[in-house]
């Protein structure tokens, strides 16, 4: 498969200005070197964010949101970043002639391969003689040959098929097994999942990264066996069907949040397909963020038991922290939707995603449960439990329409009401989410995210990096200071904003783009570079000579002793003759 070379995507991102794309879609205004305007990526009225010609980057000194012309559309219009990396070509007049790929595709090429190999073997088990049974499983279930295709269904066998039709293709046994395909015991290799329904996991971008496989001859625990924790599995990361229900949510600006695998499956094959599913009654910190990206509104539809209950209440909370819509729907008559389908036919469910009620109303359903409001501790209780609800919504005219609800429900006054929101609600939030939770860095890491934020941004630094310090003492920095060599061995050249789209495809873009949201130098030249490596120069060999004198403390060979005693005077030197560099 053809992938677009980082060359191509810097002559892409050199032949458009940051300051003309940006522009178009949010107002700047000029104010010296730079343009500002309002930051499109948090709820901003001021113009917090600013956008540099001369090194083609955006930064926002509020919520830190930083990045070259890719990311800016990207997270903009919510697309890929290879997708934004068209976009941009096509304004550009830059034709791209294969199908976009970026390089991060390239990276586990193997594994992906492997996985869409293993797909393969299993759908082959599923359409043979072998996959009768559990044709038959799916066919009562009412998933027909179109849905099996749909979603890529197959079937795992007994022992070691897989494993040793991909072991005669040549692929490594290790890379099976920590790929969670196979796994071996002692000698004896074995399949991981056996007699099991399998259905592709893929990430938000399509590709099959995982499996779930359900049991279908009896029923044996787990019922869903799912791939272990791999570098390209993270469970944590994934939504199920996000990749197939993503246009029609943006098309819709609503998508519905189920719990299992098989609710989605019933819905989108039933026209439904804004659907996407948690595999479960949790919900992380990353799944929240793809959410986010969606910008529609979630109609949450879980489980007509008491979990799916209290898990609509958590998982509601979590998502109206992050300012996001949210609508309920609870099902009555079938235990969820994938029954509830087929148990009253598809228009029944559209009815009741249409008239879902508001989280607040599902919240002053919820909790007035187990609550007899006849009771004046209960009715005291349930009322200040809906306050303390309250004080975390962002909507003031909510606010005030439930307090009016309450007071004439009730027969409270009104003004006791607003007083108890007013001293509960005392700004406990409303601190930008993103500042919350970045966790304060020490002294040293700042000292060493600048030196690679220099070296980032034009080869002279790393030169005098290359010259004054040479490698980084701790590991973290190692991996993203060889990218930057890296990326400068390559082009032989570099600045910050071509380094932020080859980021994209390295295993640090995290830690990178984390740095170049973090750091905040206006004044970028050599005497700065130079004061900042004299100071971690200085630093590490305080540290050296800390060590040192621990262990010569605790020496008692007077061999040895003499030896560290050696090694210290020479440090001590050595920092005397840098610091007269
Ligand atoms: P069916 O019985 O096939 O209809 O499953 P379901 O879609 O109704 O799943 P259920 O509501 O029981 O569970 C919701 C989701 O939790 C499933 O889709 C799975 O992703 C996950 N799940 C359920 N059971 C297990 C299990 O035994 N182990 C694991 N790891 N996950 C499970
Ligand atoms: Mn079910």
């Amino acid at each position: 498969m053809a992938f677009i070379s980082q060359d191509e995507i810097n002559n892409i991102r050199s032949s458009v200005s940051i300051i003309d794309i940006v522009s178009s879609y949010i107002p700047l205004t000029q104010k010296g070197k730079n343009y500002f305007g309002v930051c499109p990526f948090h709820e901003d009225h001021s113009p917090s964010m600013s956008v540099s010609e001369e090194r083609q980057i955006y930064k926002c000194f509020s919520c830190g949101a930083a990045g070259n012309v890719f990311t800016f559309v990207e997270n903009y219009l919510n697309i890929s970043f290879s997708e934004a990396v068209s976009l941009i070509a096509e304004k550009a007049g830059i034709r791209i002639k294969n199908n976009l790929r970026t390089t991060k595709e390239e990276k586990n090429k193997e594994e992906y391969t492997i996985m869409d190999l293993a797909l393969k073997i299993y759908q082959n088990n599923l359409n043979a003689e072998t996959g009768d049974k559990a044709i038959k499983y799916l066919n009562e279930r009412n998933l027909n040959e179109i849905v099996r295709k749909d979603f890529d269904i197959g079937l795992s066998l007994d022992g070691n098929l897989l494993a040793s039709l991909l072991i005669k293709k040549g692929y490594a046994e290790t890379m099976l097994i920590n790929l969670g395909l196979i796994n071996k015991n002692g000698q004896i290799i074995n399949d991981t999942f056996q007699n099991r329904i399998i259905f592709p996991i893929h990430d938000l971008e399509g590709k099959v990264i995982g499996f779930t496989a359900r049991c279908y001859l009896n029923d044996i625990k787990p019922k869903y066996l799912n791939t272990k924790e791999t570098y390209i599995f993270k469970k944590g990361n994934i939504l199920y069907n996000y990749h197939r229900a993503k246009d029609s949510i943006r098309l819709k600006k609503e998508v519905i949040l189920v719990e299992g695998n098989m609710d989605a499956i019933r819905m989108y094959a039933n026209g439904i397909k804004n659907v996407i599913a948690l595999m479960g009654t949790g919900i992380t910190k990353e799944q929240v963020k793809s959410l986010k990206k969606l910008r529609a509104k979630i109609i949450l539809m879980l489980d007509n038991d008491d979990a799916g209950e209290t898990a609509t209440y958590r998982i509601g909370n979590i998502l109206e922290e992050e300012g996001l819509d949210i609508h309920i729907v609870r099902l009555n008559g079938a235990k969820d939707p994938d029954e509830y389908i087929l148990k009253f036919k598809i228009d029944a469910i559209e009815e009741n995603i249409k008239s879902a009620i508001s989280f607040m109303d599902f919240k002053l359903n919820y909790l007035k449960k187990n609550k007899n409001l006849n009771s004046t501790v209960d009715l005291s209780e349930y009322i200040k439990s809906v306050i303390e609800n309250l004080k975390n919504n962002n909507d003031e005219i909510l606010k005030e329409v439930t307090l009016q609800k309450l007071s004439n429900d009730y027969n409270i006054s009104y003004a006791v009401l607003k007083e108890q929101l007013k001293t509960e609600g005392k700004d406990k939030r409303k601190i930008i989410p993103d500042e919350q939770n970045k966790k304060r860095k020490s002294l040293y890491e700042k000292l060493v995210d600048e030196i690679l934020y220099f070296m980032m941004n034009d080869k002279i630094y790393i030169k005098l990096y290359q010259t004054r310090l040479g490698i980084f003492p701790t590991k973290k920095e190692r991996l993203i200071a060889s990218e930057i060599l890296y990326y400068y061995e390559t082009h032989k050249n570099i600045n910050i904003a071509d380094f932020i789209a080859y980021a994209e495809t390295t295993n640090v873009k995290k830690e990178i783009m984390d740095i170049i949201e973090s750091v905040d130098i206006k004044d970028i030249t050599e005497s700065a570079m130079d004061e900042l490596l004299k100071k971690l120069k200085k630093r590490i060999e305080d540290d050296e000579i800390k060590r040192l004198k621990e262990k010569l403390k605790n020496e008692f060979d007077p061999n040895k002793k003499i030896e560290l005693a050696e090694k210290l005077v020479e440090i001590k030197k050595g920092s005397v003759e840098s610091e007269s560099y």
